[in-house]
């Protein structure tokens, strides 16, 4: 297998928080990411799934150099994100670009979409014609026509308005995009066309992917992988049929439980329980159905992601 593109590992990410609570006024530690490791290949599309508040989106951000990790290494093509030897924020915005659940977020409400396309290609030394073809075939790329590029932002639906924060986030062909929740925002009848085009985007120009999203069914077409997050941690990471067919912590069996399709669902719950984990290593047993919420400022219990197939890990704790 060639060399992984993106590699993540032992990802902590820390939130000290000073307030005044019924104890006075102190300094608390907040636990947003705890001990997260994966990596992603080209051309893949790696998913993280987990209810809000489990720290998807910080992990997200401390990929795209947004974030700075309390520990752990950030490595794009075998080298450091952060830290001394780090890529200029030139070649960090060629490597990774982010699409954002709402699309306002990183369009100028009084910027054409032209515009904003042509800002990120300025600043990499493309003007003229040449970003005027690009801009051109970009739109055409994402389902619009050049002459929506001279209109603004609020003359869109919120599904054109997705498709404007894809084109900005391709503009400058990175090879890594870190989608965070892209199809959230929009109505249900809306999200299939998305998630189309972005795998189809995905094919056209090599892409590799970091899909994140609270909702299982959301992903369930496009990953190769998955991550499952709760409170800050890994509870289960493998291979979409691993995930998908053979899940065994029982926080990834109530996600897929919650995937709307109902007949699918009951297929799938039916094929999960009669796969109910075989038989923990000795010494171990499953965690937690994860219903009792842990606190975000204890720190997580310590506990082991253990290997139970060649591309599936499952969180573990001491019996
Ligand atoms: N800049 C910040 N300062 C303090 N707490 C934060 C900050 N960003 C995120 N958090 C907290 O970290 C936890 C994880 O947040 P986040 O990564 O946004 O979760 P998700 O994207 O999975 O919903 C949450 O408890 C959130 O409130
Ligand atoms: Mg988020």
């Amino acid at each position: 297998m060639s060399a992984p593109i993106l590699e993540v590992d032992d990802l902590h990410v820390r939130f000290p928080i000073s307030g005044r609570g019924i104890l006075g006024a102190g300094k608390r530690t907040l636990y947003a990411v705890t001990g997260v490791s994966f990596s992603l290949a080209k051309g893949e599309c790696l998913s993280i799934v987990g209810e809000s508040g489990c720290g998807k989106s910080t992990t997200a951000l401390s990929i795209m150099g947004l974030q700075e990790p309390t520990e752990g290494t950030i490595r794009f093509r075998g080298k450091p994100i952060t830290g001394p030897g780090a890529p200029s924020r030139m070649a960090r915005a060629k490597a990774a670009q982010m699409v954002f659940q709402d699309p306002y977020a990183s369009l100028n409400p009084r910027q054409t979409v032209n515009a904003s396309l042509a800002q990120p290609l300025k600043l990499h030394g493309i003007a003229g014609s040449e970003a005027t073809d690009r801009i051109a075939a970009m739109l055409r790329s994402v389902g619009l026509t050049a002459e929506q590029g001279r209109r603004y932002p609020h003359e869109f639906s919120g599904g054109q308005r997705q498709r404007i924060g894809i084109a900005r986030a391709l503009i400058l062909e990175p090879e890594i995009v870190v989608l965070d929740e892209p199809v959230s925002a929009l109505d249900v009848s809306i999200r299939a066309q998305i998630i189309n085009l972005l795998q189809d985007l995905q094919e056209q120009f090599g892409l590799s992917y970091v899909m994140i999203s609270h909702d299982l069914s959301v992903v369930e077409h496009m990953s190769d992988r998955v991550l499952v997050m709760f409170f800050s941690q890994i509870v289960e990471q493998g291979g979409w049929g691993e995930i998908f067919e053979n899940p065994q912590h029982p926080y990834t069996r109530r996600l897929i439980d919650a995937i709307p399709d109902p007949d699918a669902a009951l297929g799938r719950a039916r094929k999960a329980t009669e796969k109910v984990h075989p038989v923990p290593p000795p010494g171990w047993r499953f965690s937690s159905d994860g219903s009792v919420a842990p606190d975000v400022f204890s720190p997580p219990e310590a506990s082991e992601l253990v290997d139970i197939g060649p591309d599936h890990k499952v969180r573990l704790l001491r019996a």
